[in-house]
């Protein structure tokens, strides 16, 4: 039986935002150190959307460039630009989406663990308590602010640093930060968390908690989308979404996103849209998010074409099938007997 780590504390509510810094106040009386290192979304930069009116100059802004997926070599190079600045802050905070949140999770880790970041990539390899940090979303359904998960694209694959170490301490929840996604990455990103819920609900690896989660999640997803939009809503969506996956599993459609998403530089919420669109086969609930895309006027495109290499659809192939747990999640043990190489080519094609 899993002994499952949680968020310790979270706060719920419009405009919450606005209790950073009474939050990071009391961490400076508690600690005694001074500064804390803010890891925000780029997409923020400039824009006069977050009020950071209370920095100081002991505090250290890292715009994270999330055009692309965060990979080890770009983690440990904002862990160094940290350690050589403010190697002792009294927190880190994670503002943005999946990716910001993730390189917030991956530098706290590597402020109090020797070595780079591709050393930890794997399941609980983190050896020292990190430093105390706060994740703050700005879109809703990649259930990083509550997964134990932060994940990194390495130099031979994508693989997340997998420790109770990477669970945030606080999260702010504040659903007045989701007014300024782009439509297409809204939706994009919410249905992760729906494809996230499906994956659990009909893996081998949950339980009864994870399933009321998920259940709930999925629930709420459907009213959002199909009926009325509700930002927190939706926020409390990931959340429980987030947790139910932490605990349980990915299962089929998650491998093929990393194989997509690594070889064709794909963001991870569309190559999700992208995969779970052909895997109705597997997942009754496809129709389901057909009609959300539909009503939401977004139309994917195909994206393996006559241009994509009969090396690059091996490689997606490979890639696809390294995530064991995953697919045993999915499919039982002997996963390799019912889901082969040929198989996963034939659903790429469809992709
Ligand atoms: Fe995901």
């Amino acid at each position: 039986m899993k002994n499952s780590k949680l968020v310790q504390y979270y706060m719920l509510g419009k405009g919450c935002f606005a209790r950073l810094p009474e939050l990071l106040e009391q961490r400076e009386k508690a600690t005694s150190l001074s500064g804390s290192v803010l890891v925000i979304d780029h997409f923020f930069q400039g824009k006069n959307i977050l009020d950071l009116s209370f920095l100081s100059s002991a505090d250290l802004v890292i715009w994270a460039d999330t055009t692309h997926e965060p990979t080890t070599d770009y983690v440990d190079e904002l862990a160094d630009k940290v350690k050589a600045s403010l190697p002792r802050p009294s927190a880190i905070v994670g503002i943005g989406g999946g990716s910001a949140l993730d390189i917030a999770k991956a530098i706290s880790v590597l402020l109090t663990n020797p070595g780079k970041s591709a050393e930890y990539q794997g399941w609980d390899l983190v050896k020292n308590p990190p430093v105390y940090k706060i994740g703050i979303p700005t879109i809703a359904g990649t259930g990083a602010e509550f997964t134990r998960t932060a994940v990194l694209t390495g130099p031979v694959k994508k693989l997340g640093i997998n420790s109770d170490y990477s669970v945030y301490e606080q999260v702010i929840l504040d659903a007045d930060l989701l007014k300024t996604v782009p439509h297409e990455q809204f939706v994009y990103t919410a249905m992760d968390c729906f494809v996230h819920n499906c994956e659990s609900l009909l893996g081998m690896q949950n339980d009864a908690m994870t399933i009321a989660m998920a259940q709930k999640s999925s629930d709420m997803i459907k009213e959002v989308f199909l009926g009325e939009m509700d930002h927190e809503k939706l926020l409390i969506a990931s959340s429980m979404g987030g947790l139910a996956i932490a605990n349980s599993n990915v299962g089929i459609c998650h491998p093929f996103s990393y194989g997509l998403g690594y070889v064709l530089g794909l963001h991870h919420a569309f190559a999700i849209c992208v995969a779970f669109n052909q895997l109705g086969e597997y997942y009754p609930e496809v129709e389901t998010f057909k009609k959300i895309l539909h009503k939401n006027n977004i139309v994917l495109p195909k994206i393996i074409t006559d241009g994509i290499t009969s090396e690059q659809l091996d490689h997606m192939a490979e890639l696809t099938l390294m995530n064991e747990k995953p697919l045993s999640n999915a499919f039982g043990p002997d996963w390799r007997n019912v889901f082969g190489k040929d198989r996963v080519i034939e659903l790429l094609k469809r992709m």
